[in-house]
């Protein structure tokens, strides 16, 4: 039995919502999960209206940045049943980013009873259109309200829930960063913590204000290898062979990453996770051996790629109704989630909550 608590909102909001446009991360659900991390273990878990919360201005997230994140989407089969996407994934990972932020770590029996219970709860703000998912940003920060350099002893963990329709909409301009760099061997690239978001929005903007989505992040020390972009990992099909970068510490480990790297294999593709150079993508290209680019992620999906620049240069890539790894890639992941395809991986599970609404 669930030692969740509920309290419900006497109005849904869900009929306000136009699900044929649905920006991403701008619409939320009525109702939110939240626990307390006190005296050494999680407690207070509650489902509780969507809203603000009320924080000491020396709580220690604000000013050290303890702050850690998932992101992950439910979607609705063609029966009507909820399902989530490699759930277990994400506790995992969740788990690695609190022990590099010396943050509490979470049982997956905790996070799989919040994640079922906030959904089966939500399930009618889970959009039905292709492409769109009922997005869910598990996150947890620190909430000591100390002003000196310390680990906090308390934390709060919440998901919030909200519809959302493709990251990005279009195909994507990239930019190879050759000033900033995301993150050094040893620091903490690895985890999904805020503040490597944080240190990507100035580099992010100065390309978007050259016309680029985004950048493409180079390695710390010699500004040579590829890392990952700002919002997603990065993958380059070549004529005989799918590369990506290796995750060895310094790149965040990207579950649908890992998922297309498992569906290329079991498709027969050879798929390389190994260092990748600007010099050899752009030689590639040159040569026509590169033929496409592409980004994944949770909330990107697959997304095409149809311009990179480096070092000034401009390179275009085939029209993106080519790529169809890309695209082909994209549609299965879709088809997956959708239940639309079997599920030989068995990665798309059906929400069963065991908390009383
Ligand atoms: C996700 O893909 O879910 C992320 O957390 C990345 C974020 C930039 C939206």
């Amino acid at each position: 039995m669930s030692n969740i608590n509920i309290t419900k909102v006497s109005h849904s909001r869900v009929d306000q919502v136009d699900f044929d446009n649905i920006p991403f991360g701008q619409t939320f659900s009525d109702h939110m999960y939240v626990a307390d991390y006190i005296d050494g273990k999680w407690t207070n878990h509650s489902i509780v209206p969507f809203g603000n919360l009320s924080l000491s201005p020396v709580n220690l997230a604000l000013h050290y940045g303890q702050s850690i994140f998932e992101g992950m989407k439910a979607f609705k089969k063609k029966d009507g049943t909820p399902s989530l996407f490699r759930p277990e994934q994400h506790v995992i990972r969740l788990n690695a980013s609190a022990r590099r932020m010396m943050m509490p770590e979470i049982s997956k029996e905790m996070f799989l009873e919040a994640v079922h219970a906030i959904v089966d709860m939500e399930q009618n703000w889970i959009p039905k259109s292709k492409g769109s998912a009922l997005y869910l940003r598990p996150v947890m920060f620190a909430t000591e309200a100390k002003l000196g350099v310390k680990v906090s002893t308390t934390y709060k963990f919440i998901i919030i829930t909200g519809p959302v329709g493709p990251y990005y909409p279009k195909p994507v301009r990239l930019l190879a960063e050759t000033e900033y760099t995301r993150a050094a061997q040893g620091g903490v690239g690895e985890a999904k913590t805020a503040g490597n978001y944080a240190a990507s929005l100035l580099p992010a903007q100065l390309a978007k204000e050259k016309g680029f989505d985004q950048v493409i992040w180079l390695d710390a020390k010699e500004y040579k290898y590829v890392q990952e972009v700002g919002t997603m990992n990065l993958f380059f099909v070549f004529k005989d062979k799918v590369v990506t970068p290796e995750t060895s510490g310094s790149i965040l480990k990207g579950i649908t990453r890992k998922s297309i790297i498992e569906i290329l294999k079991a498709d027969g593709v050879t798929v390389e996770e190994r260092l990748i150079s600007m010099d050899e993508v752009v030689s590639a290209h040159e040569s026509g051996e590169l033929l496409e680019m592409f980004g994944s992620g949770t909330a990107a999906v697959v997304a095409n790629v149809s311009e990179f620049s480096y070092r000034d240069k401009l390179y275009k890539l085939a029209d993106v109704s080519t790529h169809s790894t890309a695209n082909g890639l994209r549609d299965k992941i879709n088809a997956l989630r959708a239940g639309e395809i079997e599920d030989t991986f068995g990665w798309v599970v059906d929400v069963k909550s065991t908390v009383k609404v």
